[in-house]
Formats: structure tokens, C-alpha cells, sequence
């Protein structure tokens, strides 16, 4: 069994790398480990030039993205921790997610890998979308989320103690043998297909979640409210169903854009000689 660590954290010892260390150091002896910290490589934008359209095709940046995507492909787990930087995620966890455009085709050569990934937010209740964010970039990783905890820790090291430590040793059990369902922190609510908590709740007693969209109805069972919804229902983000939609669509309108590239230009070149830009001098 091979498992992969990611950081997302340009603090060195800090509590999101401590946590990735401390799970990774509870799995069985036999189990090969690694870590990858996101702010380490060399990942440019994306660019949305959309070479990486249709499956065949690969993104034409040349940086570290490939060499990530390899080590997560070798791997059989994935352990992910990221702070709340801003009420977020934080940013090379971004940056590296919108490239995963490219990969949009290739369920198959990542399904099957269970993850697990602590959130680190230093502020009582600031921790804002961080959760919501940490979601999308596993599940646009194609993984499969089977536990997560967000926990709160002002300072490094707050991460490998107490409370926060027991959760750690949760996770740890967890990625070694997926529990039935992730955990749920007491009384809360999230999304019972992504996880999320980000939920649009509906003046007709149905419920929307913002990150993948799966819908049902809200329900309330012996005074205790909660989220019906259909288990077959496939028409959410995430699904392999959503992701062959969603590569289908890129192709359709990758096509569409070649095909009417002419009266785009003419479009654009009303605007090309309009110059309000200001940009910073560079020093020799
Ligand atoms: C630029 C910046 C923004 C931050 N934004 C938030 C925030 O929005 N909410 C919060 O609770 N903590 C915030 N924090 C605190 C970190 O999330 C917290 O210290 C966390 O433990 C850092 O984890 P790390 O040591 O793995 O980097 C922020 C920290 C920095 C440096």
C-alpha cells in the first residue's frame, strides 16, 4: 500500500504539515510513504488556452504539475492538510486545482483512492469555505472523500494535541479502513452527497448544495431536521456521470469556439486598441 501526503501550507512545521506527518506516522509499517507540499513546485495558472480538450490531449504548461499527478496515480491513498487562509482554502491548493481541466477525462486513471485531508483554521468560527474548498479539490481529483475534520489551531503545533490529536488518530483509521460513512460532527448538517455544508435551503422545503448541486428535501424526523435525498440520483458534481458530461461539454464548446472563431475576433477587435492599463515599472 503506497500513501501520498499533500500540503498545502507554505509554513515549514506547521499545523496542516504536523497533521499530514502525524497520520501518515500511525499507518502500518509495511505502507510506503511520501509527502509533496503544493507551495514547493513549480505550478503556473492555467492559462485557459484549453489544449488539455478533448481526452487525448495533455496541458502544455511545462512545470510540476505532471510529476504531482503521477505521485497521486502511483499512490493508494491520499492524505491532504490545508489551512484557512481567508475564509478558504488556502491558495496553492487553488492554483493546482483549476489545472486538474486537464484531467477532467481521466477518471480511470485515478478512481478507487480513498483520501482523507484535515482543514487548519486559526480563528473561532473563521474557518469560512475552507471544508467546502477541500472537497472540490479531492473530489476534481477524483477521489474518494471517506473521512475529514476541520479543527481549529491558532498556533503550530495546536494541530497534534488533545482533541485535534484524537481526531488525527480517527483520520488515520479511517484511511486504513474506510469507515461505512465519514464521520459527522455532532448536530451538523452537510451535504449527503459531497459533504459540504454550503446548502441553499428553499422556501418549499427543499434543499440545493452549492459546491455539487445534489438537491432533495428537508426533512424532520422526531423534532430532529435533516436532508432526504435520492441515492441513485447521479445528477450532481462529482459523479463519474457529471464528469463524462462535463468533458463532453468542454469538447462541444472547444468545438464551437474553433467554428466561430472568426466572428469572436471580430468581436474582440472592437475593443483590441482600448489601452486603460496600468502596470508596475521593472527595474532593470
Ligand atoms: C494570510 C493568512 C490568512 C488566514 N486566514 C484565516 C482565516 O480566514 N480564518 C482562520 O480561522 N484562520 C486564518 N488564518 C490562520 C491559519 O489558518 C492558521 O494559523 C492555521 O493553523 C495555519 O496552518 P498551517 O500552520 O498549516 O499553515 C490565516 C493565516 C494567514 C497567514
Amino acid at each position: 500500500m503506497k500513501v501520498l501526503g499533500i500540503v498545502s501550507s507554505p509554513r515549514k512545521a506547521g499545523n496542516s504539515e504536523l497533521a499530514v506527518k502525524e497520520i501518515l506516522m500511525r499507518l502500518p509499517e509495511s505502507w510506503e510513504r511520501e509527502m509533496i507540499r503544493l507551495n514547493e513546485l513549480d505550478l503556473e495558472y492555467c492559462t485557459a488556452c484549453y489544449s488539455c480538450i478533448p481526452a487525448d490531449k495533455k496541458c502544455r504548461l511545462n512545470d510540476d504539475l505532471e510529476f504531482f499527478l503521477e505521485h497521486v496515480r502511483r499512490s493508494d491513498k491520499i492524505v491532504i492538510g490545508a489551512p484557512a487562509y481567508y475564509l478558504g482554502g488556502h491558495t496553492a491548493m487553488k492554483v493546482t486545482l483549476d489545472r486538474f481541466l486537464s484531467i477532467v477525462n481521466n477518471y480511470d486513471d485515478f478512481k478507487g483512492k480513498d483520501c482523507v485531508f484535515i482543514g487548519s483554521y486559526g480563528r473561532p468560527g473563521s474557518d469560512g469555505l475552507l471544508k467546502e474548498n477541500m472537497v472540490i479539490f479531492a473530489r476534481k481529483l477524483h477521489l474518494d472523500i471517506v473521512d475529514s475534520q476541520i479543527i481549529l489551531t491558532a498556533n503550530p503545533g495546536d494541530s497534534v494535541q488533545g482533541d485535534n490529536l484524537r481526531a488525527l488518530h480517527r483520520l488515520a483509521a479511517s484511511i486504513e479502513n474506510p469507515p461505512e460513512k465519514p464521520y459527522q460532527t455532532d448536530g451538523e448538517i452537510t451535504c449527503p452527497y459531497c459533504t459540504s455544508r454550503a446548502i441553499t435551503l428553499m422556501e418549499d422545503g427543499s434543499w440545493k448544495c452549492t459546491v455539487c448541486h445534489g438537491v432533495g428535501t428537508i426533512e424532520n424526523k422526531d423534532g430532529k431536521y435533516g436532508l432526504d435525498y435520492d441515492p441513485n440520483n447521479k445528477d450532481y458534481n462529482f459523479s463519474l456521470e457529471d464528469f463524462k458530461s462535463h468533458a463532453d461539454y468542454l469538447a462541444k464548446m472547444k468545438q464551437l469556439f474553433l467554428d466561430t472563431r472568426h466572428k469572436i475576433k471580430e468581436l474582440q477587435a472592437k475593443y483590441a486598441d482600448v489601452d486603460f492599463w496600468v502596470r508596475p515599472e521593472k527595474s532593470a
